[in-house]
């Protein structure tokens, strides 16, 4: 079974369910290539494992995650289908058993992007969701640009994503992002998850699989056109500037 992964994302496993944690509080959980790989590493093993039953994605501290780590997508800027974040986008959209979020506080670019691929999304009254990703000289990714304008419209996706502007728990669920509003949200992800746990897991396989066919194809092939954009756009100079912009108010 899973243990501690690695530094930044630990796991937990009981009855089934295995939780796997952003744990880089001090920086927001801002997710750089070790917690690409080792969240990709921990899908993949829980994929191929009969004991899980279910994963559960959620962070330690007050924050879901501050999105991609800019410091290392400027350092290392991911431009191949062999990087971590290709693996771990990979590893979520064919992950076949069900996938939980518990999210609180900020959600940040692929914190929220990856919402769109779980099967119950959970969030606190704190949580706040934005892809800022026009803001940052960058393109939507993880399907989102086709995944979100599904899931609200294209309207609303469309002011979303080209003003970077962010949204509530409230709004979150009353657009269909998230199920629930929980004060305890990784309380609350467990007991469905453990509810899920319980019921006969090739059934539950199927279920999944039969849910996500329709779309399949076509997020794999969106994904793959963001990736291309993303690529080239982190290496723009829009990108740079905003980069630059970040790193120095932070005076990194
Ligand atoms: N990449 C790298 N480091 C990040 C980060 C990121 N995406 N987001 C936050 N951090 C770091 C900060 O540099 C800071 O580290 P420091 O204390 O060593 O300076 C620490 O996490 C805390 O963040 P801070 O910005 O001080 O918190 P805040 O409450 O003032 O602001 C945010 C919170 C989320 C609004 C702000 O951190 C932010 O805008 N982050 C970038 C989000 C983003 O653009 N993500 C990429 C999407 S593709």
């Amino acid at each position: 079974m899973l243990g501690l992964m690695n530094d930044v994302i630990s796991s937990k496993s009981a009855e089934g369910v295995l939780t796997l944690i952003f744990n880089r509080p001090a920086k927001m959980n801002a997710i750089n290539r070790e917690m690409y790989g080792a969240l990709a590493d921990g899908l993949n093993e829980a994929a191929g494992d009969f004991g899980v039953r279910a994963v559960i994605i959620t962070s330690e501290g007050d924050h879901f995650t501050a999105g991609n780590d800019i410091k290392d997508f400027m350092e290392n800027p991911p431009t191949s289908d062999d990087t971590e974040v290709a693996k771990f986008l990979g590893s979520l959209l064919n992950f076949p058993k069900p996938l939980l979020a518990a999210v609180k506080g900020n959600a940040v670019g692929v914190g929220t992007t990856m919402l769109l691929h779980c099967d119950v999304v959970l969030a606190s009254p704190s949580a706040n969701f934005s892809m800022p990703f026009t803001s940052l000289g960058l393109v939507p990714e993880a399907g989102s640009s086709y995944l979100f304008p599904l899931l609200v419209g294209y309207q609303r996706a469309a002011r979303i994503f080209m003003t970077g502007e962010s949204f509530g728990a409230n709004e979150a669920k009353e657009m269909g992002l998230v199920s629930t509003i929980a004060d305890d949200v990784i309380a609350e992800a467990t007991k469905i998850a453990n509810q899920i746990a319980q019921q006969p897991p090739q059934a539950i396989i199927n279920t999944k699989a039969l849910l996500k066919a329709s779309k399949h194809d076509a997020v794999e092939a969106v994904m793959k056109a963001e990736f291309e954009l993303f690529s080239m756009a982190l290496q723009s100079e829009e990108a740079m500037m905003a980069f630059m912009n970040f790193m120095s108010k932070k005076g990194k």
